[in-house]
């Protein structure tokens, strides 16, 4: 008899550019540890060809999606059914097809920064003053799971001022959130400072007053790499208490879809220490 093994279960993350991806490398670790054989693959499809090529994934039998940079806001677009958190974030991060031929679409970012930040450096947000710099999708993505974590206050800072003014208002039940420019932001320090500009990218960082960072701020790049970021240098250099670099919120947000396509969360720590991550 013909016993050939069952074709592996399809996942992949769709990006532009997407080269730089970590994902296929976790989501591996993850289905290793859990006993399963997937495929997890690259796709870089520029914005033309994004709804086209995620239809015919999974026409032709994918079951699931990481979506990353420039589609989030597209894939919300696009899906049947979005999550409370995708929704309000505007953005998917996370494509799952369901029994019903539906495609659901989930926001994992939030939580997965969120599990970073209280679990793995033991931060406790409650009345903390916190800033985010940046007013894109990042932040988007963020604002509502750092807001029920009941920080004191959260300003958003950015180079376009009135984007950080549009986005606090769209949040504003959530909690104390404002939005200003970099040059407004008040002279005293925040407890918290995330980066969610695409600053680093360029090697830059945000023009911040003096004053903004005291010995007790936790600075946070969403960005990641092997080496110092713009940002975490610049956080050493001004006298943070810490400059944290995102690889734990990439390793989270990736348990979370995990979860959301498997059914079982798996253990982040020896991923995260694969990646050497602080
Ligand atoms: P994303 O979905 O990654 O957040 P985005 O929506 O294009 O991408 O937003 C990028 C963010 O990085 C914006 O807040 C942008 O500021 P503007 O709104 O003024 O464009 C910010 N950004 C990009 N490059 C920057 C730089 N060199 N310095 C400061 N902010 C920068």
């Amino acid at each position: 008899m013909n016993s050939t093994a069952p074709e592996p279960h399809r996942y992949a993350v769709i990006g532009h550019p997407v080269g730089h991806s970590w994902s296929p490398f976790i989501h591996g670790l993850f289905a290793q540890q859990t006993d399963r054989t997937i495929s997890y693959r690259l796709l870089d499809v520029p914005p033309d060809h994004f709804r086209s090529t995620t239809l015919t994934f999974f026409a032709e039998g994918g079951r699931g999606l990481n979506i990353t940079v420039p589609h989030k806001p597209a894939a919300a677009e696009l899906v049947n059914v979005l999550t409370p958190r995708a929704e309000r974030a505007g953005a998917v991060n996370t494509i799952h097809l369901q029994d019903s031929h539906e495609l659901l679409g989930d926001n994992t970012d939030g939580a997965g920064l969120l599990i970073d930040l209280t679990n793995h450096l033991g931060l406790d947000l409650v009345d903390m003053r916190c800033l985010i710099l940046g007013a894109g999708g990042a932040t988007r993505g963020i604002l509502a799971p750092l807001a029920e974590a009941n920080p004191a206050s959260i300003v958003i800072a950015n180079r376009t001022a009135q984007r950080a003014v549009d986005l606090a208002r769209d949040f504003a039940d959530l909690g104390e959130i404002s939005g200003c420019g970099f040059d407004e932001l008040p002279g005293d320090s925040f407890g918290l400072i995330i980066n969610a500009t695409a600053a680093s990218l360029q090697g830059e960082v945000p023009p911040l007053p003096e004053g903004t960072v005291n010995a007790s701020t936790v600075c946070y790049d969403m960005a990641y790499g092997r080496s110092e970021t713009a940002f975490t240098r610049w956080a050493n250099e001004a006298g943070a208490a810490r400059a944290v670099k995102g690889w734990g919120m990439l390793v989270e947000q990736a348990a979370e879809s995990f979860q959301l396509w498997h059914g079982v969360r798996p253990d982040t720590r020896p991923v995260l220490e694969a990646l050497s991550a602080p």
